[in-house]
Formats: C-alpha cells, structure tokens, sequence
C-alpha cells in the first residue's frame, strides 16, 4: 500500500526508529497513513496460494491482513504499534472478516522472534538496520512451516538515486540477493527473485519506485 504521507526526519534515528512511541505517534498523527489498498506484490505472489495460517509481519493499518483474510487465510497481524492494531480490528470488522484476522503486539527489533507456525510469512516494506537484518529476516524466515512461503518485499537500493524515496534512510533499502543470501538453499526453493517498477504518487506528481521481491518456498 502506498504511503499517503512521508516518514520525518526523526524517524530515522536508529534508537527510536523501530519503537512502539515513534509508531504510536506516527499513526496517531492522521486517522489513515496508508493507501487501504493491499500491497500489488502480496496480490501478485499470493493470489495463487491455497490459503492456510498466515502472519502478516508490519502490518500497519491491515490492508494486507484484510486481503489476505478475505481469500481465506487465517491471519496474524503483526505490529509494535497498537495504534495501527486497533485499526486493524476495525478494518477486519469492517469488512467481514472479523473472525479470520487476529493482531499480536509485538517488538520485533526489541522482543526477538515472533511466536507461531505459519503457512505464509508475508513481510512488506519492514526496513531493519543492516546489523539486525540476518537475524530479522532469518528469524522470520524459521516461521514458515515445510511447504509453506515466505514472501519478502522492500525499498530497493535503486530508489536512493533516483530520489524516489528520499525519506528513507539508503542503509535500510536491501536487494533480493541480500535476502535470498539469509536462505539456505538446502532447505527453501526461491521461486520469485525480482526488482520490478511500479508507478506510485509522489510529492511532485508520479515516481517510478523500485521494489525488492522474494518469495521461496521452504521444502
Ligand atoms: C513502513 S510500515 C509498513 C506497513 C505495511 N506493511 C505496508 O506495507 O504498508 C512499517 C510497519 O512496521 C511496524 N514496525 C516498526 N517497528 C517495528 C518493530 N520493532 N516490531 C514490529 N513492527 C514494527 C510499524 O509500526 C509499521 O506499521
């Protein structure tokens, strides 16, 4: 889902970047922050899938869980903040889907590795510190049950230069390589390794960004 307003300076600084005050009072700035609209690359990747339990890591405001809920997938939403929680559980009310949607509050940079077994680990635009990030991603990754999928989207380090996304930090944008290095190939099969372009709106009228995509299927 696309940004409807840019991170602020602050956001950046690595010790309150990843906290539940600095999310809190994020999304408590405006009633919705977020497009409402699922992420295209979640609807790409999963659109296909037999639905089973999944965990949506980062959610924000839901509109993945809310998704994924309504193909059929009993979903975790995953947040630090609960601001964005409970506008999860109201979106879910919202939209029928109450029943499948279920929100855990929990400090993934803070708190280790989420509890749970899932059928599907969706992740999308969480940007973790570069010393933080094998442990994250592979932390996440030990969560995805055999036959299951962890699906893996992010900044690419190609918008730092075109200025798409001047408010991120460019330390935090990682690659596909980067995450499928964190894999072991004996155990997960990567079916989707790509950097596609998507058209979003910018401050000045449309930019072209640049996502990082992995999806691999733990065998
Ligand atoms: C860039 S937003 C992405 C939201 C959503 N996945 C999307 O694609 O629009 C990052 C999300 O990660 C959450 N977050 C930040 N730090 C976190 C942490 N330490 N543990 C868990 N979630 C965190 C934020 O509250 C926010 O909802």
């Amino acid at each position: 889902m696309d940004h409807k307003h840019d991170h602020h300076d602050h956001d950046l600084d690595p010790d309150t970047m990843y906290t539940q005050a600095t999310w809190d009072a994020r999304y408590a700035e405006s009633e919705r922050i977020w497009s409402g609209q699922p992420n295209q690359r979640l609807v790409e990747e999963v659109a296909d899938l037999a639905p089973g339990r999944a965990l949506d890591v980062g959610c924000g405001e839901g509109a993945d869980a809310v998704w994924l809920a309504g193909r059929g997938w009993r979903v975790t939403a995953l947040d630090v903040s609960e601001v964005a929680l409970s506008r999860v559980r109201a979106h879910a009310v919202e939209a029928g889907v109450a029943d499948r949607v279920g929100t855990l509050h929990h400090d993934l940079v803070g708190g280790g590795p989420a509890p749970g077994r899932y059928d599907l680990v969706s992740v999308h635009f969480f940007q973790p510190l570069p010393s933080q990030f094998g442990e994250l991603y592979g932390g996440l990754a030990d969560l995805v049950d055999a036959g299951g999928s962890l699906l893996v989207v992010g900044h690419h380090p190609d918008d730092v230069a075109t200025g798409a996304r001047r408010p991120h930090g460019p330390q935090l944008m990682f690659t596909p390589e980067q995450v499928v290095e964190i894999l072991d190939p004996g155990q997960w099969e990567v079916v989707t390794e790509s950097a596609p372009t998507r058209e979003m709106a910018g401050d000045e009228g449309p930019v072209t960004v640049r996502d990082t995509v992995v999806r691999a299927v733990r065998r």
